[in-house]
């Protein structure tokens, strides 16, 4: 690829990869540890299983992010040495230093690479493709690795004080490399990207009495897990969701049928569908998975692009919307000529 000072380039997405844990986690399993049903979750979430990562067998977000990125580099025919960047969407690194990326880095011996770690809870793939453009098409990189992954398992109590919660989520990594290119058509038509702090105490993880919100007698028995409160969350999902979407289309002067496909972060079965139906969207443009793997946090948007690339549902050519929320409270959108 040759760089014009000044000139319009675009961004191709040139290799994709994921990781799933071994252990799966179903809701008959979870209906042995807690008092929950079948019914219950499938009806409320959508979901019927999820992989839970060997936290104990040394399964981490790195390992994980690892397995993923190496993927993707071999769908790219890239080596390590040919990545500028990484960029590690997570909010479960495994210590706080080093980022999950330097231990990415290091376990596939990217020695060139930057690396770093960037937290928007569930949005964090989707932040981390606007960023990532903008500093491909900027110039001052050429290849970048960018990784969703997420082990909430770590802050999940499997019992039924935890019901409320460890019904949802699912440990994953998913992955994408991205390269600069002269075809300025590709790339990114319309981005967007929002927090309302406020939100905060809807979703956090607490790691000391100071950390709980006003109002709420601290707990230290919650302490290293997620307090969520879902139904604020749920409404939160419901109202942001199609608004972002239509903020995107409207940015890009486009319509719903426009898009080829939407890849949205799979909180909640009844939140994509309610969205499909606005829209009109018909049922084979929006990717849902979360039946299989639960909510896996900044790696859902990954894991769900992974399965249609390879399953042949995505092609260049296409437009496709990546959509996002979640903690913080966070949400954006990023959709691309492909
Ligand atoms: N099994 C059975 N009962 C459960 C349960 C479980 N796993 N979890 C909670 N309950 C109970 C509650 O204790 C409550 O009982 P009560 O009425 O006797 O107090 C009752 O079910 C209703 O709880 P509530 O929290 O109001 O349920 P809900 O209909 O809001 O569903 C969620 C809970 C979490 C499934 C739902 O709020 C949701 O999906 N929210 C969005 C979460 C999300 O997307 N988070 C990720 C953001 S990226």
């Amino acid at each position: 690829m040759t760089a014009h000072p000044g000139a319009r380039r675009g961004v191709r997405i040139v290799g994709v990869g994921s990781y799933l844990p071994e252990h799966r986690l179903t809701n008959a399993d979870l209906v042995r540890m807690m008092e929950t049903s079948d019914a219950w979750i499938v009806q409320r979430t959508g979901i019927r299983e999820r992989r839970v990562a060997d936290l104990e067998g040394g399964e981490t977000a790195s390992t994980l992010a690892t397995l993923a990125l190496r993927e993707a580099l071999a769908s790219a025919h890239l080596t390590p040495n040919d990545l500028d960047l990484i960029v590690c969407a997570t909010m479960t690194a495994e210590m706080e230093c080093p980022s999950c990326a330097c231990l990415i880095a290091n376990a596939i011996g990217a020695s060139r690479a930057g690396a770093f770690d960037l937290n928007a809870a569930c949005s964090g793939f989707v932040f981390g493709l606007n960023v990532a453009h903008e500093l491909l098409r900027g110039g001052a990189y050429g290849t970048i690795g960018l990784i969703g992954v997420d082990t909430l398992s770590k802050f999940m109590r499997y019992n039924t004080a935890g019901r409320g919660t460890s019904i949802i989520f699912g440990d994953a990594a998913g992955a994408a490399v991205l390269k600069a290119t002269d075809d300025a058509s590709l790339g990114i038509l319309a981005q967007t990207m929002h927090a309302d702090g406020a939100g905060w105490k809807d979703i956090y993880v607490p790691h000391r009495n100071s950390d709980f919100p006003p109002g709420v007698t601290p707990d230290p028995t919650q302490c290293g897990f997620v307090q969520m409160s879902g139904a604020s969350v749920f409404k939160f999902a419901v109202g942001t969701f199609p608004d972002l979407i239509q903020e995107t289309l409207d940015k890009a002067r486009l319509r719903p049928d426009d898009v080829d496909m939407y890849v949205c972060h799979q909180s909640n079965a009844r939140i994509l569908l309610a969205a499909r139906e606005r829209f009109g969207i018909p049922e084979e443009k929006l990717y849902i998975n979360i039946d299989r793997v639960g909510n896996t946090v900044a790696a859902s948007v990954p894991l769900c692009f992974d399965d249609l690339i390879k399953s042949g549902r995505v092609k260049p050519g296409m437009k496709v919307m990546f959509v996002a929320f979640g903690g913080g409270l966070t949400w954006g959108s990023s959709l691309w000529q492909i």
